[in-house]
């Protein structure tokens, strides 16, 4: 492994594409494999054992691709499976859940807290759990939206489903007077137009792809692994169907997706 190594970085579909299109803008030199479990998604309905079966297959193919640090860019897998592949993998594993946590404390003025993730995720508990660890006054509101991955697995982000379903969520939140609200899954930054239109302007809304990208760039310069060449290589790999991640992708990230492979695990 070295500086020229990849960032390996995976998601259940395109939802990881939000934390990866901030990879491209803090770290453009660095070449990334991407791994979309479509032949899975969403994660959100899995059990605790198929997760963890999911992420330990896909952080060994990515590591058997030279990845010199995974970034687990999943709520769903962050809060299921990041103890297992931390125990089990010699190499530097980030999450997207702990880089929300100090944000969003900071970012609330009332206490209250808002949380919007897979059934999964918010079964865990994991986000309110490091919330209140550090800020026991908190209010936190946690939802589940599971009508929102399959939306924006098909691209499907600001029509009349994604806008009825996004007010059936949140507007329950906006009545509980919340003034943030995390993201807690990748999926849900590509919906921020109708979720800006139910909770409005008064509500920070925290995405932790930018935290999440910062530390992974701490983390390779202490390393000693920052790629600084000018442009990095990016490969995508899907479980599914490549075709349909290239297009619901594009529409998201633009022509960046052109290499789109499939591969069974
Ligand atoms: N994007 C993922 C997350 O952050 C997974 C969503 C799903 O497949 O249900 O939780």
């Amino acid at each position: 492994m070295n500086k020229n190594s990849p960032i390996g970085i995976f998601d259940s579909g395109v939802g990881g594409l939000s934390v990866a299109r901030e990879i491209f803008k803090q770290l453009p030199g660095e070449d990334i494999i991407y791994f979309g479990d479509t032949a899975h998604v969403p994660y959100g309905e899995k059990t605790v054992e198929q997760l963890i079966s999911y992420g330990d297959q896909i952080t060994q193919f990515l590591i058997e691709k030279g990845a010199k640090v995974i970034v687990v860019a999943c709520n769903t897998s962050s809060a299921v499976s990041l103890s297992h592949l931390l125990n089990k993998f010699n190499i530097s594993i980030i999450d997207v859940i702990s880089p929300s946590i100090d944000i969003a404390i900071q970012a609330t003025q009332n206490n209250k807290i808002g949380i919007i993730g897979t059934v999964a995720t918010i079964n865990s508990g994991m986000h309110k759990k490091l919330l209140v660890a550090k800020k026991p006054d908190l209010e936190v509101y946690p939802v589940a939206c599971p009508k929102f991955v399959p939306l924006v697995e098909k691209g499907d982000v600001a029509g009349e489903e994604a806008r009825q379903a996004a007010y059936e969520y949140l507007m329950p939140l906006k009545e509980k007077g919340v003034d943030s609200l995390i993201l807690g899954c990748t999926h849900y930054p590509f919906l921020e137009k109708v979720i800006k239109e139910v909770l409005g302007d008064a509500v920070q809304i925290i995405d932790p792809a930018l935290e999440t990208v910062l530390l992974t760039k701490k983390i390779l310069k202490e390393q000693n692994l920052l790629n600084e060449q000018e442009q990095g290589k990016k490969v995508f790999y899907v479980s599914g169907n490549p075709d349909s991640f290239l297009i619901t992708g594009e529409k998201f990230l633009g022509d960046t997706l052109q290499n789109v492979k499939k591969v069974t695990l």
